[in-house]
């Protein structure tokens, strides 16, 4: 390899060698050599040349795109400016990409996100020459629940952007899930279930994580053949994209879960049924797991691995996560290890070549389970290089120490953050600029990457762009200035009081140490024991809001502005519910009628308010959220059972409210329809047992919540808005007037201890 490195990347391949300690980097090399892009350079320079069409139509032209695998061992990006045009030369399709966003955010001060795109580039482009090697071999992108929770409904068109975005930071490993219930299908046919006993294990489209980790089965379904093509089509679109570009994408893997007709069909093989999750009762829960010694196992392994490749192809990695949130039937570290060579097995009998990608989430949900020497009897039953770990919440509970860098398996250090999609603001910068250096300099580290592993996307762009760059960032950087200059970016104008509200977010909000399950008062059924209270001053958030509203004459006409203002607006809100609910609480338990009305009527009138700003922005809409699921459908029948999914999985989250609000969403149409009709209840019904002397029962508000809004806000087929309404400078100018003189005597009750 090295004697065909040419004399300038010779130094940067050294450069990289010394930043980290190479115990592993030459064994990774070998046993992950072949995990490389097929397409030929040509190919990946025409794929990141139609990316930057897509960004940029009308300088297009201005840029030109090399891709020369040769450059390096590790991606690299080379910048030059030559007679009006930027070439960009790069060792694949995505690092092509890559540099050209690098160029367009730190050379153009330009931004292209999720929500906002800031794409006003200077009429000359900057001259250029530079060269950035990345990190490590592996950018990795997404968790298991992603799929679900945040891709189920789109289309093509929102795959394409979405891809776009992946390629422009980095990503060059990342789950590929679509179609692959069609694939079982056939397998399922194959093995003998009848349809009716097929339908019955399929849940609808908004719960298929959770079927495929076999979590639950059936609820939201069925599927239908339609959807079926319709993913099978998607999932061919998006392969066949993610390989132009030089992507590595990550294709399913059995696991072990199978529906429970398996039990009809094989009653002597060792299956066992899964225990209950998170309530759900046995409609809907337990499909069997079957013990990944038996034989069965790697004949439904060996053929859904064939149908999947023989449809798809296959670029070697797969994603099998069989312990996710359940527990093996024997804790002895033989039975253990052999269920990690019996998974493996199934994927090397049908690939050859085949790399086993693992999410730790067993290890960090199940530690007392997951003890070091069983943890080492599953990790080392494959092949050292084989396996990929990836560690999925590294910013907040990092297993590569624990587990001794995971005895030896190559592992992926990954900022999750985000739970069920949940809009509230947080992150933790420092821990996320600093720790991903501290690992990759370990001795004998065997991190080979980066990556993101949110359960939802669009919420707190901000610490997705921070994280991302810890693929080339070369020392932990300046938060203060990265924030600041975020803002410019994004806002495309450098407006000091933009930089200050940034500032302030970024040394409080964006200063979270711990795990965040996204579930605020606001967004919470009520009761009068739900928790309350901030890691941060509250009064910076006013001051981070008054800033941010002060620039508002500079960025009136800035995309990325008007949706930051709608958030923190929203951000204010959610957090000051805390205020009111303490207010509540507190006169209710003392019995004070005027103060409880003060209280109740204030947090009804923040509902009314917080609609209004939201429904002032798209991103913060149900509509397009339920509009696309309805696009996803074939016909009427489809269009209501999709509809039902989209708004189930965002509040009652099964049929019973099993996992009640846990990728709840902050949107206009969700606070008008759901939240805000729920505290209604609640604060009349309150209000009542107060002024009639009858004591107070919670299970009674409860279940007339349940039958009076929550179960009927998920039936609902009224037609929603999927435009905003209104002007959002405007409507936060009339809030931060109304407000404010409250907010600022509320500060002390927010944090309140009961
Ligand atoms: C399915 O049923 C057919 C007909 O009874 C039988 O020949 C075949 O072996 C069965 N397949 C499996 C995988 O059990
Ligand atoms: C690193 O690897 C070397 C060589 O195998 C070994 O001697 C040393 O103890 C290892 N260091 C750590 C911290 O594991
Ligand atoms: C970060 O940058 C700010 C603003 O330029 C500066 O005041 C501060 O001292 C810097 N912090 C560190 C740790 O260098
Ligand atoms: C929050 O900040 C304000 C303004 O700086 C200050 O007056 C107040 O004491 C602080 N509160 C706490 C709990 O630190
Ligand atoms: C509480 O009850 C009193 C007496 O019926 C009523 O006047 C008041 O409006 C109620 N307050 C709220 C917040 O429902």
């Amino acid at each position: 390899m090295i004697n065909r490195l040419k004399i300038t990347t010779l130094t940067i391949f050294l450069v990289v060698n010394t930043l980290s300690p190479t115990c592993c980097k030459d064994l990774f090399s070998a046993t992950l050599g072949h995990i490389k892009p097929k397409a030929t350079p040509e190919t990946q320079a025409a794929a990141a040349q139609d990316v930057i069409s897509r960004i940029i139509p009308e300088l297009a032209s201005s840029f030109s795109v090399v891709v020369d695998p040769d450059l390096g061992e590790t991606d690299v990006f080379q910048l030059q400016k030559q007679e009006n045009v930027i070439q960009i030369t790069a060792t694949t399709g995505v690092a092509a990409a890559a540099g050209f966003n690098y160029y367009l955010k730190y050379y153009c001060n330009c931004h292209v996100s999720w929500e906002a795109s800031q794409l006003n580039l200077p009429q000359d482009l900057p001259d250029v020459d530079i060269t950035v090697p990345f990190n490590d071999r592996f950018r990795y992108y997404q968790n298991t629940c992603t799929t679900s929770y945040s891709f189920v409904w789109w289309d093509w068109g929102q795959w394409e952007k979405h891809i776009d975005w992946m390629v422009l930071n980095g990503f060059n490993l990342v789950l590929a899930f679509n179609g692959q219930e069609a694939i079982w299908e056939r397998v399922y046919q194959r093995f003998n279930l009848t349809q009716e006993e097929i339908d019955g294990h399929f849940s609808g489209p908004a719960f298929l994580s959770w079927l495929r980790m076999g979590n639950m089965r059936g609820w939201g379904g069925p599927l239908s053949p339609a959807w079926h093509s319709r993913s099978i089509a998607l999932q061919k679109q998006i392969l066949e994209r993610m390989r132009s570009l030089g992507m590595i994408p990550v294709l399913p893997a059995f696991a072990g879960h199978l529906p429970r007709a398996f039990k009809r069909l094989y009653p002597d093989a060792n299956m066992d049924m899964m225990g209950a999750w998170v309530g759900f009762d046995d409609t809907y829960c337990c499909p069997y797991f079957l013990d990944p010694t038996e034989t069965l196992f790697n004949e439904i392994g060996r053929a859904f691995m064939d149908e999947q490749i023989k449809e798809f192809g296959t670029d070697h990695v797969y994603n099998c996560d069989s312990f996710n949130e359940n527990r093996p039937t024997s804790e002895d570290v033989t039975y253990l290890s052999n269920v990690g060579k019996s998974i493996y097995q199934a994927m090397t009998d049908s690939d050859a070549d085949a790399i086993w990608i693992l999410q730790n989430w067993l290890f960090v949900n199940s530690p007392s389970f997951w003890t070091v020497e069983r943890a080492q009897a599953l990790l080392t039953s494959v092949p050292i290089g084989k396996m990929i770990v990836l560690d999925l919440q590294s910013e907040f509970s990092p297993k590569y120490d624990d587990l001794d860098q995971y005895f030896g398996q190559p592992y992926i250090w990954c900022m999750l953050h985000d739970f069920g999609g949940t809009l509230g603001m947080f992150g933790s910068s420092s821990v996320i600029n600093e720790a991903p250096h501290t690992a990759r300099n370990e001795e004998n580290s065997t991190m080979i990457g980066t990556g993101l592993t949110p359960e939802g996307i669009n919420q707190n762009y901000v610490i997705y762009e921070l994280m991302t760059e810890a693929a080339w960032r070369t020392s932990p950087d300046n938060l203060t200035e990265w924030f600041e200059n975020y803002a410019t970016r994004r806002y495309g104008f450098a407006d000091d009081n933009a930089k200050e509200a940034w500032r302030i977010l970024q040394r409080t909000i964006y200063e979270f140490k711990n795990r965040n399950y996204g579930q605020y008062v606001i967004i919470n059924s009520p009761s009068f024991s739900l928790s309350t209270g901030t890691w941060y001053n509250t009064s910076d958030l006013l001051d981070s809001w008054t800033y941010l509203l002060a620039a508002a004459d500079n960025l009136a006409n800035s995309e990325g502005y008007l949706h930051d203002l709608v958030d923190v607006t929203r951000q204010v809100f959610q957090v000051y519910g805390d205020a009111f609910y303490n207010g509540l609480y507190t006169s209710f338990n003392g019995g004070d009628l005027h103060s409880f009305d003060y209280y109740g009527t204030t947090i009804l009138d923040m509902f009314a308010d917080l609609e209004f700003i939201l429904v002032t922005n798209e991103a913060f809409l149900l509509g397009p959220w339920v509009q696309s699921a309805m696009n996803a459908a074939a016909d009427v029948d489809e269009e209501r059972q999709f509809q039902q999914n989209a708004r189930n999985q965002i509040t009652l989250w099964g049929p019973r409210g099993e996992i009640l609000d846990y990728a709840a969403k902050q949107w206009a149409g969700v606070i008008s329809k759901y939240f805000a009709p729920r505290w209604k209840l609640f604060v009349e019904y309150a209000n009542e047992t107060l002024t009639s002397g009858v004591s107070f029962d919670q299970s009674y508000i409860s279940g007339k919540i349940f039958d009076e809004v929550e179960l009927p806000f998920t039936y609902d087929e009224s037609v929603l808005p999927v435009v905003p309404i209104g002007d959002t400078v405007e409507t936060a100018k009339a809030l931060y007037d109304k407000w404010m003189p409250t907010l600022k005597t509320m500060e002390s009750l927010i944090n309140m201890k009961k």
